[in-house]
């Protein structure tokens, strides 16, 4: 059973200037600091290529078709209610292009991924020299992009109060940040095809609060050591939160994960919190309940297994944390106490051979021959 739900998670992931203040779109510079967008051509852009180090710029109800690229530090985007970013006509190329897979890397006619919101570091360079710093963008609604905001080798960036509705690959997906902050956002789709909602980074200080996450394959991936994920809410999910190899030190805590989608939309197959050779993890608090899938499906509260880091067959795993780091992963470590996780197929099962405290959790025993499912009370 373990080498298939590897493989089947391994597949799921793998498939893993300036400008003149006269510009139409923006009606006011009052004190150097502050910009007032209204729709018009190129509108935002306009305003952040007129922008300096520390501007906000507000933006004011209606449509936006533009792709907005972020390299300056302390630039913060303020969307009034009902200001709407959406895809242009036509994309240019800019330094989030491609940088996400697209539906089916081995298809290499269909078009690069294309960001909505792009935070990106001043120069492209391999390992990030220049940060952009202190980047925010709260109250703006962002749709139908492959990659609705995109941060890279960003410092210190706030994401707050945002409606994140419709990322076809990714609602938001950071890489190569430090202290990034997603909090009170929406992060939405009724398109059951739509794959992860809130993917963070790989270097550090990662933190996913209070956010509202519905539709998605998968609600939040987590490849940040240390990654905080605390008091979201998370419905019509295939996997809530997924945990990959190699990331230590997670701290899950005080999630609602209920109310998943139907199973037939998810290859049978429907998980709480998977926790894919997780290390020092910490959960608590959790509820997470409605996992239940008929057999020949699997579904688990919370789930929890070495990885090996190779497939059923011996070869290397596609998962992108293996392929990183293809050495075995254990389940080690890790503590799960006082959840409350029921009407799961199973609630809580550990397949592990090194040690890790499962207890006071609110659960239906496992009767699996093998699994590790700590007292529940
Ligand atoms: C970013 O903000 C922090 C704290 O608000 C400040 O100390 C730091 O100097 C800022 N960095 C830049 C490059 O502006
Ligand atoms: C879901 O998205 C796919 C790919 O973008 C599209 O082909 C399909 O029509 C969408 N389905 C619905 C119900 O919107
Ligand atoms: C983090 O991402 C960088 C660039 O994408 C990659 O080179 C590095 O191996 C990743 N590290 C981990 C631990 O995934």
């Amino acid at each position: 059973m373990r080498a298939t739900f590897v493989t089947l998670v391994a597949a799921a992931l793998s498939t893993l200037v300036s400008a003149s203040p006269l510009e139409p779109g923006i009606i006011a510079r009052d004190d150097g600091k502050t910009i007032h967008v209204t729709p018009g051509l190129n509108a935002i852009s306009n305003a952040i290529k007129d922008a300096k180090k520390g501007t906000k710029i507000v933006i004011e109800k209606g449509e936006y078709h533009e792709q907005l690229t972020i390299k300056k530090d302390g630039i913060s985007l303020v969307g009034k209610q009902g200001a709407t970013l959406y895809p242009p006509n036509k994309y240019y190329s800019n330094a989030c292009t491609g940088v996400a897979a697209t539906v089916d890397p081995s298809d290499t006619t269909l078009p690069e991924t294309q960001a909505g919101i792009c935070i990106k570091e001043h120069i492209r360079v391999a390992s990030v020299e220049n940060y952009v710093n202190n980047v925010s963008v709260k109250g703006l609604a962002v749709k139908n992009f492959d990659v609705n905001i995109l941060v890279i080798g960003a410092r210190n960036t706030d994401i707050a109060e945002n409606s994140i509705v419709d990322g076809i690959r990714y609602g938001l997906l950071s890489d190569g940040s430090h202290d990034t902050t997603v909090k009170n956002n929406l992060v939405t789709t009724s398109n059951d095809t739509y794959f992860i909602a809130v993917c963070m980074d790989n270097f550090s200080g990662a933190r996913a609060i209070q956010n509202k996450v519905t539709g998605y394959g998968i609600a939040f991936c987590t490849q940040t050591s240390r990654e905080v994920i605390k008091r979201n809410t998370v419905k019509k999910h295939c996997l809530g939160v997924v945990v990959d190899p190699h990331i230590d030190g997670v701290k899950i805590i005080d999630n609602s994960i209920t109310e998943p989608k139907n199973p037939n939309k998810c290859k049978d197959t429907l998980i709480g919190i998977l926790l894919d050779g997780a290390s020092n993890a910490e959960i608590h608090g959790n509820t997470v309940k409605g996992h239940e899938v008929p057999d020949p499906g699997s579904g688990w509260g919370i789930l929890g297994f070495d990885d090996p880091c190779v497939d059923a067959q011996g070869n290397p795993s596609q998962s992108l944390a293996c392929l990183y780091n293809p050495s075995p992963s254990p389940f080690t470590g890790n503590v799960i106490t006082n959840n409350i996780v029921r009407k799961n197929t199973k609630d809580i099962e550990i397949f592990a051979a090194a040690p890790n405290v499962v207890k006071n959790n609110d659960c239906l025993a496992s009767t699996t021959p093998g699994a590790l499912a700590g007292t529940c009370k």
